[in-house]
């Protein structure tokens, strides 16, 4: 899978991948990798890990010029909601199209939503928004769900940090 990537893909895999490693903190690892796929990908407008606190969505890092007011969605609302209730990564080409999307910012035009899920279990996702129509493909499907195979111990561990 790693093969099939190109390269700023594998680069920013690997990047997040090496600063995974090195972290303190699962909080700081999960931000350094929003920090990446925000800086590296013109067309990721807006970055954030939703952690699954029981039935909720929680927002925990983000990067993006404008903080979200959907900090907690509930399981099933939303494209958020619906990714982590279906377990599948949900790509929505249009978000004017589709009657499920909670509007954040007026200039997002599509979204994608992966979730991390961690012995079939989903812990989180990642959501990105681009200010650009139906901006993204079948490559950034695979690459952000390698991203979130990557980053699924700093979501369990987050979590657990959280629940005690
Ligand atoms: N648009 C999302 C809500 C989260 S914001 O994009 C940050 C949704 O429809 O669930």
């Amino acid at each position: 899978m790693l093969g099939r990537l190109s390269p700023p893909y594998q680069q920013a895999l690997e990047t997040i991948g090496r600063l995974a490693a090195v972290v303190e903190s699962p909080d700081e690892g999960l931000q350094a990798a929003v920090d990446v796929l925000a800086r590296s990908f013109a067309h990721y407008s807006w970055v954030g890990i939703y952690l699954l606190e029981g039935d909720t969505l929680v927002l925990g890092p983000w990067r993006g010029p404008v903080p979200t007011e959907h900090t907690r969605i509930p399981l099933g609302v939303g494209v958020c909601g619906a990714a982590a209730a279906l377990r599948r990564t949900e790509v929505v080409p249009d978000v004017s199209k589709d009657a499920r999307y909670l509007e954040c910012f007026a200039s997002t035009k599509s979204e994608i939503v992966v979730p991390i899920v961690d012995e079939r279990e989903v812990c989180g996702e990642i959501d990105v928004d681009s200010d650009r129509l139906d901006a993204f493909g079948e490559a950034d499907v695979v690459f952000l769900e390698r991203v979130a195979q990557l980053i699924t111990p700093l979501a369990r561990a987050a979590l657990r940090l959280i629940e005690g």
